[in-house]
């Protein structure tokens, strides 16, 4: 079935660039239903987008007529996505903030789907604390967002600020609805891990060499994200520690994103007490000891040495924390020797259930889709069959749903 857009043009100098937005969702057989915001109504014509989307455009909040065909709160649950282009600095404050004083931001409150925001506005505008703060907010509540880019801007100036073009929205748009777009209600989610909270970590961390180059790993976040889409799917309230990845953020579910370990281990403190922690996470083991605070350069010296330190242990921390959760499951990553590695870990950690997968270049685990895992506790292994990064999840939380009924974790 063809895909729905909701598409709401805030009053930015780019709105124009909406219309070639909807020509290309159109020409890839996706509907788009438009919003125009009273500002956005001085940049491009209501009849303009009436004659692209081939639909009526929404304009008012209070319309005794639209309200009598397509009321509000329907008109933001008819559709798969809800896109914002050009979101302008107001648009977002105003999500931040939850308002609902017009149609777009009412929309924004009261849609079950999930919203992808292109920004577009002046470079002081967006580097601006209020907006980098009221990114950061949106983001915390699983607002998706394309660019802004770089480069030169109408008024004159340089810099970010710039609306994505409409081919890299139409691919934000594409990498979003490949996931699962529906927001549940939080917490209110039947399912065997109604009630319960659950923290997930993923991804990999960077670690930083100087202040352009970092240590990084394979880890794409798709096993991490896909057990916490899950848990959330089996009625858990969920915080996901992410590091940086370039899948999506799961629906319904609390997002926050770190880069080092020690930003991972702080997040994850402080969304402590849970009632299941899975580190999912690629940790880095390392990091450079001196922190450089300039670029690194080439000299006669020859290359610099990277003095290594050890991050903190997340999961042994999370094991002897003094809000340790009921159920603690850690994952090993391997290229040898896969399960001897996992029991070891298990007893080093102090944790109840290691996933132990082989990692070797040759298994494709890492940014792959399908992976096998072997569930390592103190009872034995159990050897799972390949399956997809989904599905391996699906089970794990399901096990996680009865090991903390059992248990009376
Ligand atoms: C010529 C002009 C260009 C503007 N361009 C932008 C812009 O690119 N981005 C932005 O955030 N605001 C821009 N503004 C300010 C918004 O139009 C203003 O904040 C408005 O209240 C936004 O309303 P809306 O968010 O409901 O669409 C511009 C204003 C003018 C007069």
């Amino acid at each position: 079935m063809s895909k729905r857009i909701l598409l709401i043009v805030g009053g930015g100098i780019a709105a124009y660039k909406s219309l070639d937005l909807v020509r290309r969702l159109r020409e890839r057989g996706m509907s788009v239903r438009a919003v125009l915001t009273k500002a956005g109504a001085e940049f491009v014509t209501p009849l303009s987008l009436a004659g692209l989307t081939g639909q009526e455009v929404h304009q008012e909040l209070f319309s005794l007529t639209a309200e009598a065909r397509m009321g509000h709160i329907e008109l933001s649950r008819d559709a798969d996505l809800v896109v914002i282009a050009p979101a302008t600095a107001d648009l977002l404050a105003k999500a931040a903030q939850g308002h609902a004083d017009d149609l777009a931001s009412t929309l924004l409150l009261a849609t079950d789907k999930r919203i992808l925001a292109a920004p577009s506005m002046n470079l002081r505008m967006w580097l601006h604390p209020a907006t980098q703060r009221n990114v950061a907010t949106l983001r915390g509540d699983g607002m998706l967002f394309v660019g802004p880019g770089d480069g030169a801007m109408a008024c004159g100036e340089f810099g970010p600020g710039r609306l994505s073009e409409p081919l890299e929205i139409v691919a934000a748009i594409e990498a979003a609805l490949a996931g699962d777009t529906t927001i549940p209600l939080p917490g209110a989610q039947p399912g065997p891990l109604a009630g319960r909270r659950v923290i997930v970590t993923s991804g990999p961390t960077h670690e930083p060499i100087d202040p352009v180059r970092y240590i990084a790993n394979r880890s794409s976040g798709k096993q991490g994200h896909a057990i916490a889409q899950a848990a959330a799917g089996a009625g858990a309230e969920v915080v996901l520690v992410s590091g940086p990845v370039t899948v999506p953020d799961p629906a319904g579910v609390r997002c926050v994103h770190v880069e080092t370990a020690r930003q991972m281990l702080e997040a994850v403190e402080a969304a402590l007490p849970a009632d299941i922690y899975v580190g999912a996470a690629a940790v880095a083991d390392w990091r450079v000891g001196a922190a450089v605070v300039e670029k690194l350069k080439k000299g006669p010296s020859g290359p610099p040495t990277l003095g290594l330190v050890e991050n903190p242990d997340i999961l042994a921390t999370v094991a002897s924390h003094a809000k340790r959760p009921g159920l603690v499951v850690g994952f090993a990553a391997e290229t040898e020797k896969v399960i001897d590695h996992a029991q070891a870990k298990l007893a080093r950690k102090k944790c109840d259930l290691i996933v132990a997968n082989d990692v070797s270049p040759a298994t494709g685990v890492m940014g792959g889709d399908a992976n096998t895992v072997h569930l390592v506790t103190g009872a034995g292994v159990e050897t799972w069959p390949t399956l997809s990064k989904q599905d391996v999840a699906k089970r794990l939380v399901e096990r996680l749903a009865t090991l903390v009924k059992e248990t009376g974790a």
